[in-house]
């Protein structure tokens, strides 16, 4: 059995790296690397592109793909479901539940990319949670070209971080959730930037959760050693090492 992730770039290795070891198989990775980043651009555009890294791990054989990505699930996911149906997509959302069943009586801020953020997505979900009046929205794009580049200098991000920040007052909050998958990688500045009483919270848990339960739907159990395979749309050297350095395994086989 062979399983599929992908993303506009990096973001989706911070669900990747645990995957590949709570779940032992042999995983392709497609990093849309020609077209990133994906939540500033038009839903349409970012729809194609959810499509064709799709075909590309169809292509390889993978029967489950993760939309490592809230952008490409807030954008394509319904409309990959309709036109793969012997495919299982599993889908990347902002962590709004855990965020709002334990605010009590203080708010949430949900952070994402602008597609995220603002799509009819995220809207639906909140009213269904009833949560309107509980959620801030925060588009974080910046973040997402930090996190690819390599040489990004820390004191950048924690300037962005806390001037985003400076609008809240942050002793009626309870949490910021982290709805894109790029942000991860600066969870640690978060934490650093933010006061004691904010909670982050990111979906990496959840959606490797939900992956391991689809794949034993399918009676696939672990027992396969790991495989990493890399497919890049445009080859980048330094997304080839920022990827090995994030998931801490050096023996990836680049396609
Ligand atoms: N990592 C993505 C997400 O979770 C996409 C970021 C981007 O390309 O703008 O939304």
């Amino acid at each position: 059995m062979k399983i599929g992730f992908f993303d506009s770039g990096i973001g989706g290795a911070t669900i990747f790296k645990e995957a590949i070891r709570k779940f032992p198989a042999n995983y392709y990775y497609f990093a849309d690397t020609l077209n990133m980043p994906y939540g500033t651009k038009e839903k349409e555009e970012v729809k194609k592109f959810a499509f064709k890294a799709s075909e590309k791990l169809i292509q390889k054989g993978c029967k489950i793909i993760v939309v490592a990505c809230n952008t490409a699930t807030s954008a394509a996911i319904s409309d990959l479901r309709r036109e793969y149906k012997d495919i299982i997509f599993i889908g990347t959302e902002p962590g709004i539940k855990p965020a709002i069943d334990s605010c009590k009586d203080k708010k949430v801020i949900v952070t994402g990319t602008t597609i995220t953020v603002y799509g009819e997505k995220l809207k639906k979900l909140i009213d269904r949670l009833n949560a309107k009046e509980k959620v801030e929205l925060l588009a974080l794009d910046k973040l997402v070209k930090f996190a690819e580049n390599i040489n990004t200098d820390n004191n950048e991000v924690v300037s962005y971080i806390k001037e985003e920040f400076k609008k809240y007052d942050l002793k009626d909050y309870s949490s910021v959730v982290l709805g894109c998958t790029h942000f991860p990688i600066y969870k640690e500045v978060f934490e650093e930037v933010l006061p004691k009483n904010i909670k982050i919270i990111d979906s990496c848990e959840g959606v490797v959760n939900n992956l391991i339960t689809k794949a034993k739907s399918l009676d696939f159990e672990s027992k396969e050693s790991l495989k990493i395979n890399l497919i890049l749309s445009k080859y980048d050297n330094e997304f080839i090492s920022n990827f090995k350095k994030i998931i801490k395994i050096d023996n990836v086989n680049v396609i």
